[in-house]
């Protein structure tokens, strides 16, 4: 069996391949990457290493933590809340609280949560074609995966920035628009 099939057949085939015929990648440094057989790709698109692929501190710093403590944040110490605070000192003062997470997923997920806890509301507005993630509450925010016969009622489609594109009518200036799309979703009784 390909690497493809053994994929296929041990994780799955619900996350699709970049490229009809996925690119075979095995080591990234800086802003390359680097295929099996040897090619050098300009990493123009991966969302993940922000500063570099196998950045030299980054790892040692992984490497360093991995190999003295790997647990949860309801221990104290004194690293996180550092972090924080060097973080939060970049911002204006009403920014002071952190929320670590360990994906994009989460993040969004946690922030539809923040955000009905204090509204005490339920619904979204969300972009064509976006993607959120994979938790199940964003993964149903997000045209891009999720099914139109799926999309519950509490969320509500906007159209996307996309004045590069040569479209006739272009939705962008639609969703500028958002009081329609509240009055939409307010006769559903589904309140943002
Ligand atoms: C725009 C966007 N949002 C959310 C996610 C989900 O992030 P994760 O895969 O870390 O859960 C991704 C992942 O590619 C993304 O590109």
């Amino acid at each position: 069996m390909d690497l493809k099939d053994r994929r296929n057949k041990h994780l799955g085939n619900a996350d699709k391949f970049f490229y009809q015929e996925p690119l075979h990648i095995v080591k990234g440094e800086d802003v390359w990457l680097e295929s099996s057989s040897g090619e050098r790709y300009l990493d123009v698109y991966n969302n993940v290493a922000h500063i570099g692929h196998s950045n030299p501190i980054v790892v040692e710093a992984i490497a360093a933590q991995a190999a003295t403590l790997n647990t949860n944040t309801r221990y104290i110490h004194e690293n996180i809340i550092e972090l924080a605070e060097e973080i939060t000192a970049t911002f204006n003062n009403e920014l002071e609280i952190c929320y670590f997470c360990c994906s994009g997923s989460e993040a969004n997920d946690l922030a539809l949560q923040i955000a009905r806890a204090h509204t005490g509301q339920n619904g979204c507005l969300v972009t064509e074609n976006a993607y959120h993630g994979n938790t199940t509450a964003v993964f149903q925010m997000s045209p891009e995966d999720c099914p139109p016969e799926k999309k519950e009622e509490w969320i509500g489609l906007v159209g996307g920035p996309k004045k590069y594109l040569p479209t006739k009518k272009n939705i962008y200036l639609k969703a500028l628009k958002p009081q329609k799309k509240l009055k939409i979703m307010g006769r559903h009784q589904q309140p943002l």
